[in-house]
């Protein structure tokens, strides 16, 4: 690819699209030099649809719930991301877990936004297993997506602390203004080409 070129971005939502507003606007004010070629959400009913649509972003409704499994949905995710030439695909929000099918076509460039500093609380619920557990600090983290749940190289994290009467919802407030930041400071990174992985190990160049 051509050192300017802009990178191809794909982004799945599920909900609001809080995280891909952000991205919207990075790219639209030019600190992110790179494309949304197309926003693919497996919820028709999805306000993040809205967004992408404000911005004259295609969409693709694409619904789990019309494919007989999670293998035969994924390789459907796969084609319509191919037929975009897709460089980056990007998490936001989007409630799935991956079948190895999507993780093996495209390794290391996709990228998940996780509410916790992993490789503490994985999965669903993550602000409310903070609070449980009693921690001072938490976060959010961005990563690359292997075959585990949460478990791939990680990019960069952000920490913010736990205040003690925090509800899920006061705490997933104070992280999600962190991954607002943090996301979008990994999505340039990759795109300006500073991102190499080595094993379980992201290396960042400046
Ligand atoms: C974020 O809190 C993210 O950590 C989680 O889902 C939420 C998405 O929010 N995986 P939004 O759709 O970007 O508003």
């Amino acid at each position: 690819m051509p050192e300017n070129a802009r990178r191809r971005l794909a982004v799945l939502v599920s909900g609001s699209g809080a995280n891909l507003q952000v991205i919207i606007d990075r790219i639209e004010s030019g600190e992110i030099c790179a494309e949304i070629v197309c926003v693919i959400s497996n919820k028709a009913d999805a306000y993040a649809l809205i967004r992408a649509q404000k911005h004259g972003i295609p969409v693709v409704i694409h619904e789990n719930s019309k494919y007989a499994d999670r293998t035969a949905y994924d390789t459907a995710t796969v084609e319509i991301l191919r037929n975009h030439k897709v460089d980056l695909v990007v998490l936001a929000g989007f409630m799935r877990i991956l079948t190895d099918v999507m993780v093996d076509a495209y390794p290391n460039a996709i990228m998940n936004i996780h509410p916790a500093l992993l490789p503490s609380f994985t999965g669903l619920h993550a602000q409310q297993q903070a609070l449980d557990y009693g921690v001072r600090y938490s976060g959010c983290t961005v990563h690359f997506v292997d075959r585990g749940t949460d478990t791939g190289p990680i990019i960069l994290q952000s920490v913010v602390p736990v205040e003690q009467d925090d509800t899920e919802e006061t705490l997933s407030a104070r992280i999600q203004k962190a991954e607002h930041q943090t996301f979008a400071a990994a999505i340039k990174l990759y795109v300006e080409g500073k991102i190499r992985v080595d094993g379980r190990k992201v290396l960042i160049s400046q």
